[in-house]
């Protein structure tokens, strides 16, 4: 989407600029942790996009600077840090209403999978969905969308699949674009009409595979509403053989692909990763003997801690296992109504160090340019250097490491979107 562009900006005294500078591909293995910090440092931003990052006594000397001082826009930052706007590429944006109940049975000992089976998990999303008007769900999705900003995050993939009809699949990917026009960041939008078979068709799930192939991903595809296809693929689910299906028809209708792999049994990646996807997500479980081809591929693993959490799983994905590996790692919220209702990247971050023992600097890399990657945008989005897109977050706080180190907070108090600046 075209988005209005920001004037010119200028973020000044910058204790830690973390640009995370390098090559636009994913960052594997040692990459992740190196951020590329500049101190004392300041950013300049014009139409949308960065015009030069460095040390502020530097900035001054910028002869675009100087020519510019009249029309600059200053934001202080306070002696804060400054990093590329959060990514968050895994979100199923669009739902009417909290699950509850689902919520108290997990507490009383009953498992996600045990409370899905019995009528309640995504189906119980689905009537909610369906009634709901577009705009009624558009407005809801733009609340999210600013409590994101809120937080830091600048772009994100947002999915349907909680309507599960032609019908209800388009009106959520058009709740998506109605809410993307109202706000400054980037929205990329999936279908994801296979999450799960809906009652009407639990006795003919190919019929259902079918719906989705020849209505929603033509429709969806023709009607540009949605840039990816992404499945459910778990036993509960999709087999691995109709996500294939899914894939192959998504690629005909000029869609990218991504898809929900290993949340509670592993998957035989090998047959997804000739569709090359872009993104496998969750990965709590996986094959070992896929490793090699996944990190040779420019597939990202999109790790999903938030759900785990919230699921109240002791078991979370082998992140040290994936990047000794070489597996390009993506840290997203899953935000969602089922599994993580949460749109804190912040707290995403510090589960994932605390949980699956990344680094402060791997998971700030996970959560900007390797999220971009498994978005496509890894020439855009996700790191601070000239050219690229001015999205940025600023938070007060003295060292990178306190972002993740601070539970339950939020200490981003300033965004620029597009160019476009966002105070708290
Ligand atoms: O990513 N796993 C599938 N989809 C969501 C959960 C959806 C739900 O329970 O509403 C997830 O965790
Ligand atoms: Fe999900």
């Amino acid at each position: 989407l075209a988005k209005k562009q920001g004037k010119v900006l200028v973020l000044t005294n910058i204790t830690q600029l973390v640009t995370l500078a390098g090559s636009p591909g994913p960052r594997r293995g040692a990459a992740l942790q190196e951020l590329n910090i500049i101190t004392d440092a300041a950013v300049l931003c014009s139409g949308g996009k960065i015009v030069a990052a460095s040390k502020q006594r530097e900035m001054l000397k910028h002869p675009w600077f100087k020519k510019n001082k009249k029309k600059i826009e200053e934001f202080d930052c306070g002696g804060g840090v400054v990093t590329p706007g959060f990514v968050d590429s895994h979100t199923h944006l669009v739902f009417a209403e909290p699950r509850l109940v689902d919520f108290e049975k997990r507490i009383a000992g009953e498992t996600y999978e045990e409370i899905a089976a019995a009528g309640g998990g995504i189906k119980s999303s689905l009537a909610g969905v369906r009634k709901a008007s577009k705009a009624e769900l558009a407005s809801r999705a733009e609340a999210a969308l600013y409590k994101m900003l809120d937080g830091g995050t600048t772009t994100v993939e947002a999915k349907s699949g909680y309507g599960l009809s032609l019908e209800s699949e388009l009106k959520s990917l058009e709740a998506i674009k109605a809410a993307a026009k109202k706000w400054p960041g980037t929205l990329v939008a999936t279908l994801l009409g296979a999450h799960v078979v809906p009652p009407e068709f639990k006795d003919d799930r190919a019929a259902y595979v079918r719906e989705v192939t020849s209505k929603m991903i033509p429709q969806a595809a023709k009607k540009k509403l949605a840039e990816y296809v992404d499945v459910f693929c778990e036993r509960s689910a999709f087999t691995p053989e109709e996500t294939a299906k899914i894939f192959a028809a998504g690629r005909a209708h000029g869609l990218k692909l991504r898809a929900h792999v290993g949340q509670f049994t592993p998957c035989d990646l090998e047959k997804l990763l000739r569709h090359k996807p872009d993104s496998f997500d969750h990965m709590d479980v996986f094959r070992d003997e896929d490793l090699p081809r996944l990190a040779k591929s420019d597939t990202v693993a999109t790790l999903l801690p938030a759900a785990n959490y919230f699921l109240g799983h002791t078991k979370y994905p082998d992140a040290r296992k994936l990047i000794s590996a070489g597996v390009a790692v993506a840290l997203a919220t899953d935000y969602n109504p089922g599994t993580s209702p949460t749109t804190s990247m912040q707290f995403v971050m510090s589960a994932a160090c605390t949980q699956m023992k990344m680094s402060p600097a791997e998971v700030l890399v996970a959560s900007t340019i390797n999220g971009a990657c498994g978005l496509g945008l890894g020439d855009r989005k996700g790191s601070i250097q000239s050219g690229k897109d001015a999205d940025l977050a600023v938070f007060d706080i003295g060292d990178y490491r306190e972002l993740p180190y601070w539970i339950g907070g939020n200490a981003c108090v300033g965004t620029v979107a597009n160019g476009n600046l966002s105070e708290r």
